[in-house]
């Protein structure tokens, strides 16, 4: 029988298909569900840096409002704040602690973040709760008029510095789609040298309800065709940043994910597939993996791992170019008359 094992982070996986930070990840009954129908690994659902920051000043605000304090009280405002992120870490890490305690696969916590100010100091605790791995979310939307491209990869490398000289587990980063250019921002920001690049994250999208007029979220669920941007980018990378490289984004089937190893990727992530067909979708991704393995006289993922990577070779930009040509060469030939 096909062994799916692989080794991503450094850790060992029975299958490369993990299940991404969601809310099918937000507790420990539910990991063990995913656990059960045979995940390789679960990212637990994110702590938000932000929500925690916005609890503080809204605590804060109503107390200077309610009790006229004046704002030179700082002290009991730091312990305030102090206070709100116990809170929602305690909540955090007791959650990651139950995980650990449940699951045999690796368990790896999840921040969100959009800078590296002082919830940084929390990783450690993240790390004794019993995460094999910590994955940063950094949320930073490319909409901000006053900020380059330059500084947003000065944030991440800042990020992961400040975020791996407080723990000894391997740090993945979470990555926007959103650079104009993708591989210097990976190269970039590999540079900082995290443990894996987690290609790509999805945003919340909007569209237009032309009933109501009012601007509504697009469809929060991706479909397989999302996949092809993360399979371009690891095809492209893999091997040239000097850390693993996962897909995130259109995994919806058990051929995605072999598309992803074969394009040099150590492992993909699921979200809206489990959503939409339940953990038990993952039973089905895994044995779809091996039947093709078996099928194609596979018996371990490195023999066929990474084949098919650098498919548009080192040019990225003549290759782009090349295929645009043909591809709308060949359309404008099909509206010819038949000579
Ligand atoms: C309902 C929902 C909740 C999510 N929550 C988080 C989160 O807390 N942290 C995070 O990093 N990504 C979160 N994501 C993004 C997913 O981890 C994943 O990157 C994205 O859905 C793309 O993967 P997919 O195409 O398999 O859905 C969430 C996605 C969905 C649909």
């Amino acid at each position: 029988m096909a062994d799916l094992s692989v080794n991503y982070l450094g850790l060992n996986l029975r299958s490369p298909l993990i299940v991404g930070s969601s809310g099918l990840t937000s507790g420990p009954a539910e990991m063990k569900k995913l656990e059960d129908n045979g995940a390789g690994a679960v990212v637990v659902k994110s702590l938000f840096e932000e929500q925690i920051r916005l609890e503080a000043d809204h605590q804060a605000q109503g107390m200077r409002t309610d009790s006229m304090m004046s704002v030179g009280d700082l002290e009991i405002f730091d312990y305030l704040d102090y206070q709100v992120k116990e809170k929602y870490l305690t909540g955090y890490l007791e959650r990651l602690h139950q995980a650990k305690k449940s699951l045999m696969i690796p368990v790896i916590a999840s921040i969100n973040c959009v800078s590296s100010s002082e919830w940084v100091a929390f990783a450690r605790q993240i790390e004794e709760a019993g995460a094999d791995a910590l994955e940063l979310n950094i949320a930073l939307m490319p909409a901000h008029t006053d900020i380059t491209e330059q500084q947003i990869v000065a944030i991440h490398q800042d990020i992961i510095f400040k975020v791996k000289e407080h723990l000894s587990i391997p740090v993945a980063v979470k990555m926007s789609p959103s650079f104009a250019n993708m591989s210097w921002a990976l190269r970039q920001i590999a540079q900082a040298r995290p443990r894996g690049l987690v290609l790509f994250n999805r945003f919340y999208s909007p569209d237009i309800n032309l009933d109501t007029l009012q601007v509504q979220p697009a469809p929060k669920f991706s479909s397989s065709s999302d996949l092809s941007q993360s399979l371009r980018w690891i095809s492209l990378m893999s091997g040239k940043v000097g850390c693993d490289l996962c897909a995130s984004t259109g995994v919806h089937t058990g051929e995605d994910v072999l598309k992803v190893l074969l394009a040099g990727g150590k492992a993909a992530q699921c979200v809206s597939a489990l959503y939409q067909h339940g953990p038990q979708h993952i039973q089905a991704m895994n044995a779809a993996m091996e039947r093709w393995m078996e099928k194609k006289g596979y018996n371990y993922v490195d023999q066929f791992a990474g084949k098919l990577h650098e498919f548009e070779g080192n040019n990225p930009g003549v290759f782009e170019r090349i295929q645009f040509m043909k591809y709308y060469a060949q359309i404008g030939d099909k509206t010819q008359p038949e000579a």
